[in-house]
């Protein structure tokens, strides 16, 4: 499969990333975590808060086994924490290019400063938890990817573009 991956931390831009490519590309594009609120009818925040972290791992792996297969080359943005388990890690890179988008826990912190949708982020010390979750993260990002592109100081525009010269 040639499908276009997009993964990375909370933040790192997949979303806004995936439906500029989509639209440069021509693609259809798949955003995991909107798929999995619209079919269950309720928002991440209210999936964790109901049947806990878990159970959203478990859909998220369960919806990523449903799309598996589509046939048409897409566009996939998927959460920050769907790579951490080594089937997804396995699956995604049977399924396509896998782009992680890296940028600093700094570059992170600014962007989510005041967003309220992201259970994990929420509390004291947001700086701390996204330096700490980072080091863990890291080197399963890096390890989940086929392509690795530096966002920190760059444009949307700067990152579609050196995102592109590397497609095949
Ligand atoms: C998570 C990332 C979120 C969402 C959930 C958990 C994570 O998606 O799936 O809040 O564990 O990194 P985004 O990466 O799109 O924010």
């Amino acid at each position: 499969m040639n499908n276009i991956i997009l993964i990375g931390f909370m933040g790192s831009g997949k979303s806004t990333v995936g439906l500029r490519l989509s639209y440069k590309l021509e693609l259809t594009m798949i955003d995991v975590d909107k798929q999995i609120e619209k079919e269950q009818n309720a928002t991440i925040s209210q999936i964790f808060t109901n049947y806990g972290e878990e159970y959203f791992r478990d859909l998220e792996s369960s919806y990523l086994e449903k799309i598996r297969n589509n046939q048409t080359r897409q566009i996939i943005s998927v959460g920050g924490g769907l790579p951490l388990r080594k089937e997804n890690r396995a699956l995604l890179k049977e399924m396509g290019q896998v782009i992680y988008l890296k940028a600093s826990p700094f570059t992170i912190y600014s962007r989510l400063e005041h967003d309220t949708q992201r259970p994990l982020l929420q509390g004291e010390q947001p700086l701390e938890k996204i330096s700490s979750m980072m080091l863990k993260r890291e080197p399963i990002y890096e390890e989940a990817a086929t392509r690795i592109i530096e966002t920190d100081g760059k444009t949307f525009d700067e990152i579609i573009n050196e995102i592109v010269v590397g497609i095949y």
